[in-house]
């Protein structure tokens, strides 16, 4: 038993345990629920104190569900720099005549590889080695495997990813060059996750419990503590291409927790999320209830769409946690925004141009949300916009290509 840290059920209130009694009990609380918070035995007022692995999300150590330093396993993620491009805010004013300071998270610079599914699987990894979990298993579009397939090598853990038949060529061989094993589906996203269920049950292997999971949520929430410690406050605005959810999920648990043991002058920044035109479920659900004014259950009320986009990670059709999501996004008066996948490979290279980097498709996703907001009018004077873009472009070379060939 844990004294650092528990799980509470966010149902029904239950204590959980730590991790042990968490997958013990199929990551479950006996109410049934699937998502639980860790409340942490911590001091707040050394948050910023951490000493030692100052280059990755374990300087949090105290605030983090492990017990024991020596398990951590880290390639130096999710303490990247978050960078203030001029370049937006020029676009911004120019455009616009909207004044605004844009900051950019490099999750590209993330050790693992290059993604912000780093910080989870440098978690997830470390408490397997903690708990002795040797076999681990997950559904995944791209990001979320190719992380995973490093940290569990390196954590010993066998890994089995079950893949959409989508599945990019680059994302697939970085899989097997950590010597994990990958079954492509016959099917879509949706198939995959059915057969990585099934394999959980038969093989008796603990799977990724999905956008809620607490490794992931818990290890993502420590982007709100990088916010306050890089740029001294929380921004205004938070910009994500979304698929799943966990983003911002996580950045709602970072926050609480900040407010409730930190500052509670600390305010949860205005969620603007970005999906592309050619995936878009959670932008048609949120057009339908402002349309109709928020009726009773309207976050319920959600389209599954049959993907027709290049970009694989932005492929979720049936957006599970929209009920979840949704109301965040809406007591912090924010927004679902759409964007034109075609046109994403020409703002990668004015990017490109800017800064010299060739950023992932899912990146050019977020801003091109940010250009969409702004011409919505969803940004005002004076605010401090955070864009957290989640990719390099190493392991979307398709798309790395159709920038170079752009005019
Ligand atoms: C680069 C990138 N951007 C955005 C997303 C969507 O993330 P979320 O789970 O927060 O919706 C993912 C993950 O699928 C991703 O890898
Ligand atoms: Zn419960």
């Amino acid at each position: 038993m844990s004294n650092k840290y528990r799980l509470i059920c966010t149902a029904c209130g239950a204590d959980c345990g730590d991790f042990s009694d968490w997958f013990a009990h199929d990551q479950k609380c006996s109410c049934g629920c699937q998502r639980a918070e860790a409340v942490y035995n911590a001091d707040y007022g050394k948050l910023f104190d951490g000493e030692g692995f100052e280059d990755s999300l374990f300087r949090y150590f105290d605030f983090l569900p492990l017990e024991d330093r020596a398990n951590v396993v880290s390639c130096g993620e999710g303490a990247e720099p978050i960078e203030e491009w001029d370049f937006l805010e020029e676009y911004a004013r120019s455009k616009h005549g909207i004044d605004c300071k844009v900051f950019v998270v490099r999750n590209d610079l993330n050790g693992g590889s290059g993604t912000f599914k780093d910080i989870a699987a440098a978690l997830g990894a470390s408490i397997f080695k903690e708990k002795g979990v040797r076999n681990f298993c997950l559904a995944s579009t791209g990001n979320a495997a190719t992380a995973f397939s490093r940290y569990c090598s390196l954590a010993g853990v066998t890994f089995d990813v079950f893949m959409p038949n989508d599945v990019c060529k680059d994302t697939a061989d970085t899989i097997r060059s950590h010597g994990q094993i990958l079954h492509i589906s016959q099917g879509g996203y949706g198939a995959a996750k059915k057969e990585a269920a099934d394999f959980h049950v038969r093989e008796n292997v603990l799977i990724s419990a999905g956008n809620i999971d607490p490794i992931r949520v818990e290890a993502k929430r420590t982007m709100a503590f990088e916010f306050l410690r890089q740029l001294g406050k929380m921004p205004d605005v938070f910009f994500q291409a979304v698929a799943g959810g966990t983003g911002p999920i996580a950045l709602d648990k970072g926050v609480r927790e900040l407010q409730k043991y930190y500052d509670k002058n600390i305010k949860m920044p205005r969620l603007i999320l970005a999906q592309q035109d050619t995936c878009d479920p959670m932008v048609r659900a949120w057009e339908k209830a402002t349309a109709e004014n928020f009726p009773k259950g309207w976050e319920k009320d959600y389209p599954t769409v049959i993907p027709q986009t290049k970009i694989s990670i932005l492929s979720a059709g049936t957006p599970g946690m929209y009920p979840v999501v949704a109301p965040m996004v809406r007591a912090t008066k924010g927004g679902f925004v759409r964007v034109q996948e075609s046109e994403l490979a020409s703002l990668a290279k004015k990017i490109q141009e800017r800064t010299g980097v060739i950023f992932g498709p899912a990146s050019m996703v977020c801003f091109a949300g940010f250009r969409q907001a702004l011409a919505q009018n969803m940004i005002h004077q004076g605010e401090t916009i955070l864009l957290n873009i989640g990719e390099g472009s190493e392991r979307a070379r398709w798309f790395a290509k159709e920038v170079e060939d752009c005019k």
